[in-house]
């Protein structure tokens, strides 16, 4: 079973409502050409799937599929007169639709998974041959903060590391995508850089920069005996005065990657 930290909620819902194409996938868009018809595997609550529907227009067709139930609850509210958006509640391994897509696509989904080559493998079985599936994920190793963060937030991100890591999760899984997708049986294989920068002075950079904060909000590395409550409670306290007073910049690490199945 895959775990994840996030848990269902109005809070990580509208997180993910805030997340568009042009911002949060912008590397996507010159692959989106009217009448594709494209699945999004774990769309959240279907905010970039909704930007993907207006690319492909009313000839294409977009199928958003989350395991998270609310997500998809409240996506089907928010976007209900997007005609060509369609958001499904299942697991992308249960997920067996009656026709192929053109292109699939994947955002901050694998980094989550314990099997990727799996799911990967599973993509290619949906896709019509020549489809293309393009995954954006991270390399979370290799996240910049400017200047350091409070040691206690360091110690805790390291945790949080430590904890993916021991749930079988891949903390620089942007870096081993492309053997994956060689393993998986695509070709034509290219990794593009698509790095999420936020700046001190831009509107969003207090909510983003602060993710870390609300990722420390959760107790679940607390009740499975990595972190004292103490030193997590630490960690937002000082961690949400640094990005409030010291931050000047916060740069995550992130790769596209692109294979094609066969014709
Ligand atoms: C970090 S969120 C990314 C949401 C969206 N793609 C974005 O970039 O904002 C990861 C999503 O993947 C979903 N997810 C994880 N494993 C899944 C699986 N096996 N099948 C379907 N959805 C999955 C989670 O429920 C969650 O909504």
């Amino acid at each position: 079973m895959n775990k994840t930290i996030h848990r269902e909620g109005k809070g990580t819902a509208k997180l993910f409502d805030e997340r568009s194409l042009e911002a949060d996938y912008a590397t996507l868009s010159p692959l989106l050409t009217p009448g594709l018809r494209v699945l999004d595997v774990g769309c959240g609550t279907g905010a970039i799937s909704k930007d993907i529907a207006a690319k492909v227009g009313s000839a294409g067709h977009v199928t958003g599929i989350d395991n998270t139930e609310y997500f998809i609850q409240s996506g089907k509210e928010t976007y209900a007169d997007v005609k060509n958006l369609e958001l499904i509640y299942t697991d992308l391994f249960a997920y067996q639709p009656d026709e192929k897509f053109d292109l699939i696509v994947a955002a901050r989904v694998l980094q989550w998974l314990n099997n990727p080559v799996e799911a990967l493998k599973k993509m290619y079985s949906l896709l019509k041959p020549g489809g293309i599936v393009s995954i954006l994920d991270y390399n979370h190793e290799a996240l910049e903060w400017q200047p350091q963060p409070p040691p206690s937030m360091l110690r805790f991100y390291a945790t949080f590391l430590r904890w993916r890591g021991d749930a079988g999760m891949n903390n620089h899984i942007a870096e081993d995508l492309p053997g994956y997708f060689e393993e998986a049986g695509f070709t034509g294989i290219v990794s593009l850089d698509a790095d999420e920068v936020y700046k001190k002075g831009q509107p969003n950079f207090v909510n983003k920069a602060g993710i870390w904060a609300k990722v420390a909000m959760s107790k679940q590395m607390v009740e499975e005996g990595y972190i004292d409550d103490e030193l997590r409670l630490l960690a937002i306290d000082e961690y949400t005065e640094w990005v409030e007073n010291d931050a000047e910049r916060m740069t995550m690490k992130l790769k596209e990657i692109r294979g094609t199945k066969p014709a």
